[in-house]
């Protein structure tokens, strides 16, 4: 069967088509990214404002990219939860819309159910038996607006272990970004000036939350705020007028680079800090694969950490090839798919939510 994928829950408005839950046939994204740069971060009346203008056309694209008409169509998926509710309105509706005027089932899939299996997918070519067998799997989503761990039996149940409990991991390399005055976004930046030769990763102690002994939960605020006090100094005291004492432009370019590399060493070991508890806490559950899904698994140093930790723990690492692992319909249709399949379809009472499922 061909799923046309609908998802609109952030900045990016996006279209694509997908066969039998793992061919895709066509991908669509427009980014919104120029309209959001001068504000430093996504505006979600301007996001929801451009899903509406642009959500038509780019689900044409998707169709013309994969040479269909639309009596080719077998059902229609959306992501409808989590995401900016102005903007996951726009995809809904156009999702109710169509599959209503199409005849055709309508499924809603979770965003983030959907990066992780994005990873499962493989590169395209896997067959059903080879991306099932990456089953019983941990999921580790790195996104601008999640952080979060799962435990995933299959495509379709998934147990969350953990999530942020303040700031998404890529929210914090934007901000930590802006803080060196490098612009928006701030996470390829900061790999960049990390990868610098003569980088040093340990001039700045910066805290890694750990939280409860066992927990599973991240925190990025405090690594955030000692970035800020590390480039700025301390908080003056009212009486000496407050505010801070100096700002980036004050950093030669090599300071900032240490700043870069040393934040980065700590976000990227509170992430593996915490996927190494998950392995410990799943030992005995059969995982086979991490899966892994969103912006943040493009960072260089994560994804060779990652790696070592695969390895370390004789499991598979899974990321998608990038234009699956950013904001994209084609992982939405592909477990749209997989949803039809275990639990059938929804109907038009679907709603956006604005809070992940489980
Ligand atoms: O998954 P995504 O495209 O959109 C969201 O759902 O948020 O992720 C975007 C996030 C941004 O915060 C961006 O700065 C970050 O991914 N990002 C990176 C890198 N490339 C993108 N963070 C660190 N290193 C990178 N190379
Ligand atoms: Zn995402």
């Amino acid at each position: 069967m061909r799923v046309l994928g609908i998802e609109t829950s952030c900045d990016e408005t996006a279209a694509a088509v997908v066969e039998d839950g793992r061919r895709v046939v066509s991908n669509i994204v427009a980014s919104q990214f120029d309209l959001h740069a001068a504000f430093g971060g996504v505006v979600p009346e301007i996001a929801s404002r451009a899903h509406a203008e642009r959500i038509v056309p780019i689900v044409r694209s998707a169709l013309r990219q994969a040479g269909l008409a639309w009596k080719d169509i077998g059902a229609v998926a959306v992501g409808h939860r989590p995401g900016l509710i102005g903007s996951l309105l726009v995809g809904v509706a156009a999702a109710k819309a169509l599959a209503w005027s199409l005849d055709k089932p309508i499924v809603g899939v979770d965003h983030l159910h959907a990066h992780l299996y994005a990873a499962a997918m493989g590169d395209g070519t896997d067959n059903r038996a080879t991306i099932d067998a990456r089953y019983p799997a941990l999921g580790l989503v790195v996104s601008g607006g999640h952080t979060a761990i799962y435990l995933c039996q299959s495509p379709t149940s998934l147990d969350r272990l953990g999530s942020t409990i303040d700031d998404a991991i890529g929210e914090a390399f934007d901000k930590v970004a802006t803080i060196l005055g490098l612009g928006h976004p701030g996470g390829p930046a900061i790999d960049a000036l990390a990868a610098e030769e003569g980088a040093n990763d340990t001039a700045h102690d910066l805290p890694i939350s750990r939280l409860d002994r066992d927990s599973l939960d991240f925190s990025f605020s405090g690594l955030k705020t000692s970035v800020l006090y590390a480039v700025r100094g301390h908080p003056r005291p009212k009486a000496e007028g407050g505010g801070f004492a100096r700002d980036h432009t004050a950093l030669s370019h090599e300071q900032k680079r240490d700043v870069a590399a040393s934040f980065q060493r700590a976000a990227c070991r509170a992430i593996t800090l915490k996927l190494e508890r998950a392995f410990e806490q799943c030992a005995g559950r059969g995982v086979r694969s991490l899966l892994v899904g969103g912006g943040v698994s493009a960072n260089r140093r994560l994804r060779s950490e990652i790696a070592e930790l695969g390895h370390k723990c004789g499991v598979e690492v899974c990321v998608p090839p990038m234009p699956l692992c950013v904001d994209n319909a084609a992982m939405i249709a592909a477990l749209g798919a997989r949803q039809l399949e275990t639990r059938g379809a929804d109907d038009l009472t679907l709603t956006a939510v604005p809070t992940t499922g489980a």
